[in-house]
C-alpha cells in the first residue's frame, strides 16, 4: 500500500513530500482518528520492553531527531508503534534554517543528504507545546537540542544558546540529548573537540543541577568515516568527560559529511553539494560506534543506536552491538508508516529463534 504513496511522494521535492505527510499526521491527531490506524499498526509484545533511565520503553524502536523537529506531533508517534521520540532539533532562537532545496534522496543508495540548518520555532514556543502534550504522553518524549544556526552564534555564544535551551525545556523531557555532532551549521562541528565539549558540558550540568536535577542528558555523536576505522584519542577522551561530567547516555549516531562508497553517480553528488548523509550507508558505521562506545563503557551508559535501520535485522545488529535502543529517520521515507510495526515484530522473531526471553538479554552480546 504505502508503494503507491511513495511512487507520488518520491515525484516531489522530498520537502514537500515531508510537509504532506506530516500534514496527513496532523489531520489524523486533530481528528482523533488514530485509533484506526493504531489497530493497523499495533504491535506489543512484553519481551520489547525496558525500563531505562527511570522511563518505560514499551518497545525499542524510537523516532530521529529531525522528523518533529517542532514537537507538532507528539500524540501522533505512538500510533505507529513507537515505543519513544525524539524531538528538535530545537535551538534558543527560531531559525527559518538554509535556503531551498535542501533534501535530496539518493534512491540507488535508499539515503538522503539534508543541510536543513536547524530550522525550527525555537525553544520558547516548543517547550509551551510540550508541557501540553507531553504529560499526556503514552511515549518517553526525548528533546534534541543543538545552538542557533547563524553566523554569530560561535563559541561562548553558541554554550550559551544551549544553556538557555535546556534551562527552558529540560523540565519537560524525558531526556535531553546533546546535538554536538550537526554538520549542516557553519560550526557545527565545535563541540566535537574535547576541549570544546568540555566547557559545553560543565555549564549545562551546571543549569541541570539548578533546573532538571534528574533529567539524564545525553551526547549525540557524529559517525566514523567507516566501519573499519580504529578509534583516535579524542573519542576516548569524549568518552572519559562524558563520565566524568555525569553524561547518562549516547545517541550514535548523526548524519555523515563524507560520500565514502556510494552508489549515486559523484556528478550527481556533486550537483547537491554539501549536508548530511543519513540511511543504508550509514548502517554498518553506525554500528561499529555503538560497539565501541559499549566497550568502553563497559555497558554502564545506555546508548541509542541510529543510522540506516530498515529492518529487524538491521535493529537486531545495533543491538546486539550494544544499543539499548534504537532510532530511525531515513527508513520511514523509503519503507513508510509501517516498518516501525515490521521491525517489531521481525524483532521478537529474532529474539525466539536465538532463546532469548527479552531485548534487554539482547543488548552488547556482540559487543565483546
Ligand atoms: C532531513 C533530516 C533532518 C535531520 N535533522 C536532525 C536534527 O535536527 N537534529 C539531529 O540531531 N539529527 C537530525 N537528523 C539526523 C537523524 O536524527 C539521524 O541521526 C540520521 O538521519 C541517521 O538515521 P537514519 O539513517 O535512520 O536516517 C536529521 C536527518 C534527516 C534525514
Amino acid at each position: 500500500m504505502y508503494d503507491i504513496f511513495r511512487s507520488a511522494l518520491f515525484r516531489i521535492d522530498p520537502e514537500q513530500a515531508h510537509y504532506a505527510s506530516a500534514c496527513a499526521a496532523r489531520s489524523v491527531q486533530l481528528a482523533r482518528a488514530g485509533g484506526a490506524l493504531e489497530k493497523m499498526f499495533a504491535f506489543e509484545d512484553i519481551r520489547l520492553e525496558q525500563t531505562l533511565w527511570g522511563n518505560t520503553f514499551s518497545s525499542p524502536i524510537g523516532l530521529a531527531a529531525g522528523f518533529d523537529k517542532n514537537a507538532s506531533l507528539v500524540p501522533f508517534w505512538p500510533t505507529l508503534g513507537f515505543g519513544f521520540a525524539e524531538v528538535g532539533s530545537v535551538t534558543a532562537y527560531s531559525s527559518r534554517g538554509n535556503p531551498r532545496p535542501r533534501a535530496f534522496r539518493l534512491i540507488e543508495d535508499e539515503a538522503l543528504i539534508n543541510r536543513m540548518g536547524l530550522n525550527n520555532k525555537g525553544v520558547r514556543n516548543i517547550a509551551r507545546r510540550l508541557r501540553r502534550t507531553a504529560p499526556r504522553s503514552r511515549i518517553p518524549i526525548g528533546v534534541n537540542i543543538a545552538s542557533t544556526h547563524g553566523r554569530k552564534i560561535t563559541g561562548n555564544s553558541a554554550v550559551e544558546d544551549f544553556r538557555i535551551s535546556f534551562k527552558t525545556i529540560a523540565d519537560q523531557a524525558a531526556y535531553i540529548a546533546l546535538n554536538i555532532s550537526c554538520p549542516n551549521t557553519r560550526d557545527g562541528k565545535t563541540f566535537e573537540d574535547p576541549e570544546s565539549l568540555e566547557i559545553l558540558l560543565k555549564v549545562i550540568m551546571e543549569q541541570r543541577s539548578k533546573s532538571a536535577p534528574n533529567v539524564p542528558v545525553l551526547l549525540k555523536m557524529p559517525p566514523p568515516v567507516s566501519d573499519r576505522i580504529v578509534f583516535d584519542s579524542s573519542l576516548r577522551e569524549t568518552v572519559r568527560l562524558a563520565l566524568d561530567y555525569g553524561i547518562a547516555g549516547f545517541v550514535a549516531t548523526n548524519t555523515a559529511t563524507d560520500r565514502e562508497g556510494l552508489a549515486t553517480h559523484p556528478a550527481r553528488l556533486r550537483a547537491i553539494g554539501r549536508g548530511g548523509l543519513s540511511g543504508r550507508p550509514l548502517e554498518a558505521r553506525a554500528t561499529h560506534l555503538v560497539r565501541y562506545l559499549y566497550r568502553l563503557t563497559e555497558g554502564a551508559l545506555p546508548i541509542i543506536g541510529v543510522g540506516g535501520v530498515f529492518s529487524a535485522k538491521d535493529a537486531y545488529r545495533k543491538l546486539r552491538a550494544g544499543a539499548s535502543l534504537v532510532q530511525i529517520y531515513t527508513a520511514l521515507i523509503y519503507r513508510g508508516p509501517g516498518v516501525v510495526r515490521d521491525i517489531k515484530t521481525g524483532l521478537v522473531q529474532l529474539l525466539e529463534n536465538d532463546g532469548f526471553d527479552s531485548i534487554a538479554d539482547v543488548v552488547g552480546v556482540d559487543a565483546a
